[in-house]
C-alpha cells in the first residue's frame, strides 16, 4: 500500500492533556507507511464569517496544512458530552469560506481519551456527526474510546499496557487501509 501524510488534531489546548500523549503514542505506533504531523489548532481567533473575505494568518495556515495532507486524524477529549470548542472553532475555520470547505473527500478519523469509563464515546459521536456534514469519508470501524489510567501513556508517548499498545498499533493499520482505500475509489484530483 502507499505511502501518505496524516495531519491530526489536538482536540485540547492543555499542556498536560492526555490527549497529547495520546496522539504521540499513535505517532509512534503508525506504520511507517504513515507520516503524522500536527495541525495547530491554538492560534486560532473565533470564527465569524466576517473573515471570510481576508483570512488572517493563523486560519489560512490552518486550511492550507489540512490542504497539504492526505488525511486528518482526530485526537480529542469530550468536554460536557461533546467536543471542545477549540476544535469546534477549528473545524468551523477550515469549513469555511463557503464552497472551500477544506474536509471535502479528505478522509478522517477520531479517537480520544478520558478518564472516564466511556473514553469520549459521546463527544466522538458528535464529532462523527459533523464531519459527516463537511464531506469527510470517515473510518467508521474500528471504534477507540480509551479510557485513560493514570501511567497509560508516558510523556514521551509510551504506552505502558501492551494490549493497548496492540489496540493502538491496529487502529493505525486499519486507518492506513481506510485511506487507501479512499483514495482507490476517489482518486485525488479527480471531480
Ligand atoms: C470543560 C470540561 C468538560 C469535561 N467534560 C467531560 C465529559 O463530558 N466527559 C468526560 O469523560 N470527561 C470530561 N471532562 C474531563 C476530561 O476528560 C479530562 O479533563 C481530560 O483530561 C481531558 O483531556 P485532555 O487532558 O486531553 O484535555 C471534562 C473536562 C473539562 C475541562
Amino acid at each position: 500500500m502507499s505511502n501518505y501524510t496524516v495531519g491530526y488534531f489536538v482536540g485540547s489546548l492543555a499542556r498536560a492533556s492526555i490527549n497529547r500523549k495520546l496522539a504521540l503514542a499513535l505517532t509512534r505506533l503508525a506504520p511507517t507507511e504513515l507520516r503524522m504531523r500536527e495541525i495547530p489548532i491554538g492560534e486560532l481567533p473565533l470564527y465569524s464569517y466576517d473573515y471570510d473575505a481576508a483570512f488572517p494568518p493563523a486560519a489560512r495556515a490552518l486550511k492550507d496544512a489540512i490542504a497539504a495532507v492526505d488525511a486528518v486524524l482526530f485526537v480529542t477529549p469530550e468536554y460536557n458530552r461533546s467536543i471542545p470548542g477549540a476544535l469546534k472553532n477549528a473545524i468551523d475555520w477550515a469549513s469555511r469560506p463557503y464552497g472551500q470547505n477544506s474536509f471535502t473527500r479528505k478522509p478522517s478519523a477520531v479517537i480520544g481519551t478520558s478518564p472516564g469509563k466511556i473514553g469520549t464515546a459521546v463527544g466522538q459521536q458528535h464529532l462523527r456527526s459533523i464531519l459527516a456534514f463537511c464531506n469527510s469519508p470517515l473510518m467508521n470501524a474500528i471504534e477507540a474510546y480509551i479510557q485513560f489510567e493514570k501511567g497509560l501513556i508516558t510523556d514521551e508517548g509510551e504506552v505502558t499496557n501492551s494490549s493497548t499498545a496492540d489496540f493502538l498499533r491496529n487502529y493505525m493499520t486499519e486507518f492506513h487501509g481506510f485511506i487507501s482505500r479512499v483514495y482507490t475509489v476517489l482518486p485525488r484530483g479527480g471531480s
